[in-house]
């Protein structure tokens, strides 16, 4: 009898394990953090409106911050690691070296969160909070983050060097897209982020002085902006981190004027202005070059399915008491 039903228990076991479990784990949740820890929201928002009060750049590096995450080994805070004697983090890697920004941010909100719910909130999860507040708190859309993600275990620096690159063709970075399950909509959509912050002269300075070793400028390039670049951006390697706002005109606003910008050939970046060469992502840079509120609708779903990428669930992964370590 007892036999029996421990092979029942052994029964139910397996079945839960091979059947059902892995959809419970594949799940986010909005009330994830609802009772264990009910003032997430409030104190991620608090914490990103006074960073960006003291540093208005902020709001745009940490939106890339969760960008840079997702796409490499998915939304598992894999970006915030430091590297180890045993663990290769990816905040060498050429995209991200001297480049990403927002680190002591995250650390500060982890520090306060541990304090008011210990051991509970994944660095994940504040990542993907923030890059929302950082949007909303800069008059762009709000909508709601589903969360229950957990912070993974490794890190990719390989991955990291493979981030879209500013100096690919359209189709290469809708390949790089497409290959983590979002659409080529969704390069249209998220290039709309670029309404906010800065690039370094390096990202962009080829289509100043030799446009595909032209030896001349990006003829789709406004003519007063090249002026202004160049005297941003001198023709030597000291210039190199000289910081050119990626929307020139509303730089600290989220709003459509990226894709003004680019309708009016003066995207930032190759890659920005290359858009257009895509007839499917060119007609959706008009429609949100026009309407604001298509775009806003549009970032929102767009931010929410990248922030799906590849998460850990259920029990994979951990829950980090320090975002740049392993626990
Ligand atoms: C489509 C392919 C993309 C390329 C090629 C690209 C490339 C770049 C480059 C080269 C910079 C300047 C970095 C520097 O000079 O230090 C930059 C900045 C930025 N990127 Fe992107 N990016 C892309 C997509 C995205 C996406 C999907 C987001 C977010 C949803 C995003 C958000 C940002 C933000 C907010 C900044 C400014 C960061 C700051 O000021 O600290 N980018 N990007
Ligand atoms: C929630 O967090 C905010 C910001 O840190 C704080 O002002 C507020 O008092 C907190 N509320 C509760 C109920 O803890
Ligand atoms: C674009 O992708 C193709 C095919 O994968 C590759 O051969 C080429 O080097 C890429 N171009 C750039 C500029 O990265
Ligand atoms: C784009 O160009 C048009 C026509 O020159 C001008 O009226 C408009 O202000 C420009 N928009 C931006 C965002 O520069």
């Amino acid at each position: 009898m007892e036999f029996k039903s421990n092979n029942m228990l052994l029964f139910v076991s397996i079945f839960w394990f091979v059947f059902l479990s892995p959809l419970v784990n594949c799940q986010l949740y909005y009330n994830f953090y609802d009772t264990t820890c009910p003032n997430l929201t409030g104190i991620v928002r608090d914490n990103v409106r006074s960073a960006m009060a003291k540093d208005a750049r902020i709001a745009a590096s940490l939106l890339r911050l969760h960008f840079h995450d997702c796409f490499v080994i998915g939304c598992d805070a894999s970006v915030l690691l430091d590297d180890t004697g045993t663990l290769k983090g990816e905040k060498n890697a050429l995209p991200n070296k001297n480049s990403l920004r927002g680190f002591e941010v995250i650390d500060t909100i982890k520090a306060a969160l541990e304090k008011a719910c210990p051991s509970t909130v994944s660095c994940a999860d504040i990542l993907t909070l923030a890059a929302r507040e950082t949007v909303y708190l800069s008059k762009g859309p709000f909508w709601y983050v589903p969360l229950g993600r957990r912070d993974g275990t490794t890190a990719s620096e390989s991955e990291a060097n493979n981030l879209p690159s500013p100096f690919e063709p359209v189709e290469n970075i809708t390949a790089k897209f497409i290959s983590k399950g979002l659409e080529k909509k969704d390069v249209a959509v998220l290039s709309g982020a670029h309404t906010l912050g800065f690039a370094q002269c390096f990202s962009f300075k080829p289509r100043l002085f030799d446009f595909g070793g032209s030896g001349k400028s990006d003829p789709s390039l406004d003519v007063s902006l090249l002026q202004n670049l160049v005297k941003l951006c001198p023709n030597q390697a000291d210039s190199d981190t000289n910081l050119a706002p990626l929307d020139p005109v509303t730089t600290n606003t989220f709003d459509n004027m990226y894709y003004k910008n680019i309708v009016n050939n003066s995207g930032l970046l190759q890659s920005d202005q290359a858009l257009l060469g895509d007839s499917t992502i060119a007609s959706l840079v008009n429609v949100y070059s026009k309407w604001p509120i298509m775009f806003f609708r549009d970032f929102a779903v767009s931010m929410e399915k990248m922030s799906r990428i590849g998460v850990l669930t259920g029990s994979r992964g951990q829950i980090r008491t320090n975002c740049r370590a392993v626990n």
